[in-house]
């Protein structure tokens, strides 16, 4: 579903796809990703074979025109595939209210879609991993209303209660890359590449809430040479974010937000409302956040939907996402993260993989 198009559709649907499953190869993926949560999940040690195996099973019964998408994913070629068609495991309705955080880590519906990300990222040649530092170490991240800030509010929150800016609470987001800020496709000062690939999908989404998505290729292609190099700059400073650990991660001074990718052209860290201007930085940079941030928010947006028969596969790299303030606080996504075969990380364990944030 897509909104607010300022840009030639043409432009914008290069980088947005959808992939359609067929019955059958929906069954196929849940049965794949039923063996995973039977196991424990996707946290557990093993489930990155028995991805691979799942997604390998499913690859041999798509047609070549769905496996050319997935190519042109793992390239790094698109900023957005959507699955659709998954299959629908579950159609009780949404309980009354949000379950605890906690005991959502032993739902086996949740187990279950968190595995079937799993398996789609690897079908898109991607591997689930987590941050030491971030979501307490975890692959899977809970995305719902648990802190407040949502347009209803929570039991027994009050205007005094601390409401903080991550996607455990339930205020709008702005558009932002996902953490850290440090670097992206290289490691670099011991620190991780940011994430290649957030995948989503969604558990209950009773109002049917959108994740909004904002391809960055025809945005870059629309500024000057001069602001595309200024912002290649280390002229930019970020604030914590507020998903890390509990004494970990910091803000970071002097990176760059735009750099340069031999396999997708390109490759973006940005916030809006974490990044400002280093004090050292020159007028040029001023300008080009300036109008980055001008045509960010004159930007096309894709608005996607998500129930728990489709997922979306975000390139991290290539877009922005954002939300709105959220209205029903039974809105409940699973998301993980992926890197691409490209991206050589700090790793501190295998299997499951976690990586030095
Ligand atoms: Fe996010």
């Amino acid at each position: 579903m897509r909104a607010s198009l300022e840009y030639p559709t043409a432009v914008v649907d290069q980088e947005y796809r959808q992939l359609l499953f067929s019955p059958s190869q929906a069954m196929l993926l849940h049965a794949g990703a039923q063996t995973i949560a039977a196991c424990g999940g996707t946290e557990q040690a093993g489930a990155v074979a028995r991805a691979c195996v799942a997604a390998l099973h499913l690859y041999r019964r798509l047609d070549p025109r769905q496996q050319a998408l997935l190519q042109d994913y793992a390239d790094g070629r698109l900023a957005v595939l959507e699955f659709q068609g998954l299959h629908p495991f579950d159609n009780r309705p949404p309980p009354l209210r949000l379950p605890a955080l906690r005991a959502l880590q032993n739902y086996p519906c949740c187990r279950l879609l968190a595995a079937r990300n799993q398996v789609l990222l690897h079908l898109a040649q991607h591997r689930a991993f987590a941050f030491d530092l971030d979501n307490g170490g975890r692959l899977v991240r809970f995305v719902g209303n648990f802190r407040g800030g949502g347009q209803q509010a929570r039991p027994g929150e009050t205007a005094a209660t601390p409401v903080e800016l991550s996607s455990h609470a339930g205020l709008a987001l702005g558009p932002h890359t996902e953490a850290p800020y440090h670097c992206a496709l290289q490691p670099r000062d011991g620190h991780s590449p940011a994430p290649s690939a957030l995948i989503l999908s969604a558990r209950w989404n009773p109002l049917l809430e959108p994740t909004c998505i904002i391809p960055m290729a025809p945005v870059i292609e629309r500024l000057s040479t001069r602001t595309a190099l200024a912002l290649t700059s280390p002229s930019f400073d970020y604030s914590r974010s507020d998903s890390f650990v509990a004494g970990s991660g910091a803000a970071g001074r002097g990176v760059s937000i735009l750099q340069f990718d031999p396999n997708g052209g390109f490759a973006l860290r940005y916030n809006s409302y974490r990044f400002s201007l280093n004090t050292q930085a020159g007028a040029a940079a001023a300008d080009a956040l300036e109008k980055l941030t001008a045509a960010v928010n004159a930007s096309t947006v894709i608005r996607c939907v998500l129930t728990p028969c489709s997922a979306v596969l975000i390139n991290n790299y290539r877009a922005l996402h954002c939300r709105d303030i959220v209205r029903d606080n039974r809105r409940l996504l699973i998301r993980l993260f992926g890197y691409s075969r490209f991206i050589t990380p700090i790793v501190m364990s295998e299997d499951p993989l976690i990586v030095k944030g």
